[in-house]
């Protein structure tokens, strides 16, 4: 059955096909001469798969009969529950978006599913960011006859990357993670390795959950030391935030919703507290790229590209860091 599923021609469906996760994806089937749908809503930005050989599907996960089409005839696919950071309600969009896939997945009849799922997904109430993979897994698992693997990824190191604002304006690192706390980390191109290798394979049978937890655990101290040396800043401090100045502080940069800030805010908490968690440490859910090797290859460059404070900015800094290093 395996055998004659890897030999059979049809394309993979892969979802979010130009995101950190989904490309990688994309990327290792087509080097393995199998073909990939790319879906995702910007044509322009899935051009490079079309180039390399990828049928193009740019449509939303929200138009049911789009996805119906983009799984219709497909071999398997690569799921994931993406979420807008503007959300006035991520937890409702990311229940929107999952039904919409599991739907495409039903009427395809499709037999092999490897989702991106989370840590934390097996806690069943509405805390945090992580909600719509509990979610996902549910549905999926109700799927009687589908093969499905679970990829509980953990935290993802290019988060940090949204903090170069912040050292860019108040020369700082910070988040509300308790600073001396220490949680798993993953690069986000490993979770992409490991999905394509599942979905070269088609050898998983049942419903499987894989925990992806990254090279090993770090503290936010020592995370902020080696992104700081990474950009020539190894005095960079951590200082943490109090949740309702991380909220207001995400809400303010114009990109966050008051929803989604509150639900990040959640997620820190659920780190800080042990809530969210991985399991024991093992070869099976250990991932190599080490979180030196993301800093050099990652970041620092995303923060050579990012534009400098403004003046203005660097004083609304200043103050920050003074107000956060007295309290
Ligand atoms: N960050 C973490 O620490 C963490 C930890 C564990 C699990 N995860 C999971 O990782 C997932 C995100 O993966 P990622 O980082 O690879 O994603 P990403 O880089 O943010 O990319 C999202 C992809 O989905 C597409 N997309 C977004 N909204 C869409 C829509 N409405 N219709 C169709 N396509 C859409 C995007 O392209 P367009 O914008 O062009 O549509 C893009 O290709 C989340 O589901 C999250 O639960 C994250």
């Amino acid at each position: 059955m395996n055998d004659k599923l890897r030999s059979d021609d049809r394309p993979i469906v892969v979802l979010g096909a130009s995101g950190r996760v989904g490309s990688v994806v994309a990327h290792q089937l087509l080097k393995a001469n199998v073909g990939v749908r790319a879906v995702a809503r910007h044509a322009d930005k899935l051009k490079e798969l079309s180039e390399q050989g990828a049928e193009l599907w740019p449509g939303s996960l929200l138009d049911q009969a789009f996805l119906n089409r983009a799984f219709a005839g497909a071999k398997a696919a690569f799921v994931l529950t993406p979420g807008d950071t503007l959300s006035p309600n991520l937890h409702d969009e990311q229940r929107q978006y999952n039904e919409h896939i599991v739907e495409a997945i039903r009427a395809a009849g499709l037999t092999h599913v490897v989702f991106l799922s989370s840590w934390g997904a097996e806690l069943s109430d509405r805390k945090g960011t992580i909600y719509g993979c509990y979610l996902m897994e549910t549905l999926l698992n109700s799927l009687p006859s589908l093969n499905v693997v679970h990829l509980r990824a953990v935290w993802f190191m290019d988060n940090f990357i949204y903090g170069i604002g912040l050292i860019k304006m108040a020369g700082i690192n910070g988040l509300s993670i308790d600073p001396d706390f220490a949680f798993p980390c993953i690069d986000s191109r490993d979770i992409g390795m490991v999905a394509a290798a599942y979905l070269k394979r088609l050898d998983f049978s049942g419903k499987v959950i894989h925990y992806l937890q990254g090279p090993r655990d770090y503290t936010m101290n020592e995370v902020t030391a080696i992104l700081g040396a990474s950009i020539g800043t190894p005095s960079l401090r951590y200082l943490k935030f109090p949740k309702a100045v991380m909220i207001k502080g995400l809400k303010s940069s114009g990109t966050i919703s008051a929803n989604v800030a509150q639900l990040l805010a959640e997620t820190n908490e659920r780190i800080n507290s042990s809530s969210v968690h991985g399991e024991p440490r093992t070869a099976h859910n250990t991932t190599p790229t080490t979180l030196d090797k993301f800093a050099r290859e990652k970041f620092a460059p995303a923060y050579s590209k990012a534009p400098a404070a403004t003046v203005l900015q660097k004083l609304q800094g200043a103050f920050l860091r003074i107000y956060l290093s007295i309290s």
